[in-house]
């Protein structure tokens, strides 16, 4: 197994250049969160496309703590709008499609699939609960980030929101106690009149600092 981190491997690493203007703006200039959905459906292959995407997206030591549930049945549609924020309830039931995004607290149980190469790391972080908690939910965080750019990445649109009782979701949909719910992502096409003005970004000046 170590030979997986041999130069060799290392060296076959394709070289990055920068993307042009249509994949900047598609995943970050003019991607916008949306207010109205089309009625354009979503496949399942379109859905299953967004995590064969986003699964790539780094990790610490590669553990990938995030679960997708997509909510198909109407009758599961119904209890995640009756879970959601008063404002965001009439959203979540006219999306084409949703996925809740949640947190495996016990994401340490694929350590030997996931980092082969540190043999120890499962039991290490069996017996550290509270680094295990700060891990899973950091790196379940990044990798929500990574599923609404790769929404985007594969032509759809992404309402993430994180209005809603997770406590009750979590309840509903993960009843052994095992996963929690950190976002709701509603995904689908823009429909008309699906933006309100843009909200300003900080400047470079205020975020980004030169040591
Ligand atoms: C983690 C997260 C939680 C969010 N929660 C909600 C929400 O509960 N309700 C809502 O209407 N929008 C929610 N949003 C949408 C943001 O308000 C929106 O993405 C942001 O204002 C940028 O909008 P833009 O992409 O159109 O520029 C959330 C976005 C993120 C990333």
């Amino acid at each position: 197994m170590t030979d997986l981190l041999t130069t060799a491997n290392l060296l076959a690493a394709p070289v990055a250049t920068p993307l042009g203007e249509d994949a900047l703006s598609a995943l970050f200039t003019d991607a916008r969160t949306p207010r109205v959905f089309a009625d354009t459906p979503v496949s399942n292959d379109e859905l299953a496309a967004i995590w064969d995407l986003a699964k790539w997206a780094p990790t610490a030591s590669n553990l990938q703590p995030l679960r997708v549930l997509f909510v198909q049945s109407d009758e599961g549609r119904a209890r995640l709008v009756s879970h959601m924020s008063e404002g965001n309830q009439a959203r979540v039931a006219s999306a084409p499609a949703v996925a809740i995004l949640a947190v495996d607290t016990r994401f340490h149980e694929h350590a030997a699939t996931v980092m082969p190469v540190n043999p120890a790391l499962g039991e290490m972080l069996e017996a550290n609960p509270e680094a295990r908690e700060r891990m899973g939910s950091f790196n379940g965080a990044m990798q929500a980030g990574y599923f609404i750019l790769a929404t985007r990445a594969q032509g759809l649109t992404a309402g993430p929101m994180g209005g809603f009782d997770a406590a009750a979701v979590d309840a509903d949909f993960f009843p052994d106690g095992r996963l929690h719910a950190i976002l709701v992502v509603q995904i689908g096409h823009p429909g008309e009149n699906a933006w309100h003005g843009r909200l300003p970004r900080l400047e470079q000046e205020t975020v980004v600092a030169w040591a």
